[in-house]
């Protein structure tokens, strides 16, 4: 039975370019999932967006000297070029100043509301005198009460994680003009959290052993502290107004609506469906009210609450979106696997000291995946991890040229050559043989139930493994010298060693698409593996903005094991990966930390 499979990434600011800590921490492990569940058959929807509210838009903006929009609509744009550079196959990547994520945060929004879970409060809030405004949480650092950390945002402390308000910080200053500000009084509506707590609380305790440990720790540790209302309406003039009489002026918090983008992108790729003629635009629904569906959602740690407490209350206050009969809950999220930080270089990555990896400017100058393999082999799932230029010139060259790409070509090219470059008629296989071709399937159901469960890491540690042990059976079988005495044996042994380098090409697949594709091709196959995009302009009522479609259908291979038929033409025979020199990683690393333009 097919399974359905809901899968949100976390919606990137478009503030600034997207380094590989983004890649590494979300996107790429998002669509290595999607990837692989589309092959296994199933129903996926993997949908995000640029976020495009909140101080960090409007900081950057102001700091610019240009509007929010003009700021947020370029690097979207830059966005969506560098998903298809690297091949991250949304279904739907869209942003959320569209009317249909205003429309839909808003009818989220009045739902709490009708349904009892919003309460008003007057709040202190902290106001500049000096600018003669209110201050987003961002834009009033100060100590965390929580670690001492200096610099702390007014949200959230970056070094501890823990979710702050303003006004808990010791020693607060504006961001805007350096003063202490004052608190004044303001009307805010709140998301009353503790009427949740129950709720939260089994549904927490459901997910102990599905979350990775971190995940569910830093969540129950949130719990058990005690849940607070939270204010989800600012005193600000960017972002989406509150729909009620009387809150003229004020927009709803950018991380209460932010992740509503998960449900609003859905309902957004099902009406374009609608549009092409090819669905009726309802396909959202099972996504969001089948309970059968899984929903993972890939982010970095520091977004863990928002997804495992925060949109789970708001999901189970709204229930649902229409009226239909009865009240069920939204799916639920199931998954959460945040990953912990890449870092670089032995430091954090820094966008204001330029110590980063832009992913639009590297992966113009190297094989996207290279990136893909490296940033999967050291991904960041369990604890913090680092980015080094010379480990990355040192893994292409050892692993992927010296294990798999080397690897696909002697045995590509030895039979192309002896063989009438064709796929050769095995004779009789021998027990090693067997065991060989037994050991690429047992790979691949390993494979299969690593990625099922989010290792990523290992899964693709588990076929490089096979990668190894396919290198010593053509080394022991020395098809070059048996080939001068025995050329039905070693007709055999290519057969075996192509049939097993085509079943790592489907465990590979999710990984390294672009040259997986080329393998493909190589092995006589027709069709793609990356798949095609499309960039569109969809129109609304008033404002046009950009998404990103991929085309899930121009992908047909499945998740199953070679079946590679004797007789098949191999063709273009050409090698996967190209070394990198040395003096790479010193060029590269010699960028760091300069004041360069992006
Ligand atoms: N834009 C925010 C961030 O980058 C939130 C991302 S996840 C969201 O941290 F879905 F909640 F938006
Ligand atoms: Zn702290």
């Amino acid at each position: 039975m097919p399974e359905r499979i809901f899968i949100g990434v976390a919606w990137p600011y478009a503030n600034g370019p997207l380094h590989l800590g983004h890649i590494a921490g979300a996107y790429l492990p998002a669509d290595i999932f999607a990837r692989y569940h589309r092959m296994k058959g199933n129903e996926v929807v993997m949908v995000s967006g640029s976020d495009t509210h909140g101080a960090p838009i409007t900081l950057q903006a102001d700091k610019e000297g240009v509007s929010p929009r003009e700021l947020f609509e370029r690097y979207h744009k830059l966005f969506l070029q560098v998903w298809q550079q690297f091949g991250i196959s949304f279904d739907l990547y869209t942003h959320t100043d569209t009317e249909n994520h205003h429309r839909i945060s808003q009818q989220m929004f009045l739902r709490l509301k009708e349904k009892g879970y919003l309460l008003v409060q007057k709040q202190l809030q902290m106001y500049s005198e000096a600018s003669q405004r209110f201050l987003p949480d961002r834009y009033v650092i100060g100590t965390c009460p929580h670690c001492g950390y200096e610099r702390a945002r007014g949200d959230q402390c970056e070094k501890c994680g823990a979710l702050l308000e303003p006004t808990q910080l010791l020693n607060p200053k504006s961001l805007l003009d350096g003063t202490t500000p004052v608190l004044r009084e303001t009307e805010h509506f709140f998301l009353n959290l503790p009427a949740f707590e129950e709720r939260l609380k089994a549904y927490v305790a459901e997910h102990e052993n599905i979350w990775r440990p971190n995940v569910y720790r830093f969540t129950r540790n949130y719990l058990e502290q005690g849940l607070q209302p939270r204010p989800i309406t600012r005193d600000l003039d960017w972002g989406i107004p509150v729909p009620v009489e009387g809150f003229e002026g004020k927009v709803l918090y950018v991380w209460f609506e932010a992740v509503i983008g998960y449900l609003s992108a859905t309902i957004e790729w099902a009406q374009l469906k609608r549009d092409e003629g090819r669905g009726t635009g309802d396909e959202w629904k099972a996504f969001w009210y089948d309970q059968a569906t899984r929903s993972y959602y890939f982010i970095g740690k520091d977004n863990i609450p928002f997804h495992t407490l925060i949109w789970p209350a708001e999901l189970m206050g709204v229930e649902r979106l229409d009226d239909a009969d009865g009240s069920v809950t939204f799916v639920l999220p199931y998954d959460v696997p945040a990953n912990e930080f890449l870092n670089l270089e032995g430091d954090k990555f820094s966008t204001s000291r330029n110590w980063a990896v832009w992913a639009h400017d590297v992966v113009a100058r190297y094989n996207p995946d290279t990136f893909r393999y490296h940033l999967t082999a050291i991904a960041p799932e369990t604890a913090d991890t680092e980015f080094t230029w010379s480990d990355f010139v040192r893994r292409n060259n050892d692993e992927l040229v010296g294990w798999w790409g080397n690897l696909v070509h002697r045995v590509l090219t030895f039979t192309a050559r002896n063989f009438d470059g064709q796929v050769p008629q095995p004779s009789t296989l021998t027990e090693r043989d067997r065991e060989v071709l037994q050991k690429a399937e047992e790979m691949l159901a390993t494979v299969d139930s690593l990625l099922s469960t989010c290792r990523f890491r290992r899964a693709l540690a588990e076929a490089m493994e096979f990668v190894r042990a396919l290198n010593r059976y053509w080394d022991e079988q020395q098809p070059w010298q048996t080939i001068k005495s025995d050329r039905e044996r070693t007709g055999t042994v290519c057969y075996v060693a192509l049939r097993a380098i085509d079943t790592l090409k489907v465990a590979l697949a999710p990984f390294l698409p672009f040259t997986c594709e080329r393998l493909h091709h190589m092995l006589g196959y027709d069709g793609q593996l990356v798949g095609e995009f499309e960039v569109r302009e969809i129109r609304e009522t008033e404002r046009t903005h950009l998404a990103l479609l991929y085309k899930p259908e121009s992908v047909p291979l499945r998740w199953q094991p070679s079946q590679l038929p004797p007789g098949q033409k191999l063709r273009d025979i050409a090698p996967l990966f190209a070394k990198l020199d040395e003096k790479v990683a010193e060029e590269e690393r010699a960028k760091l930390g300069k004041p360069t333009s992006y």
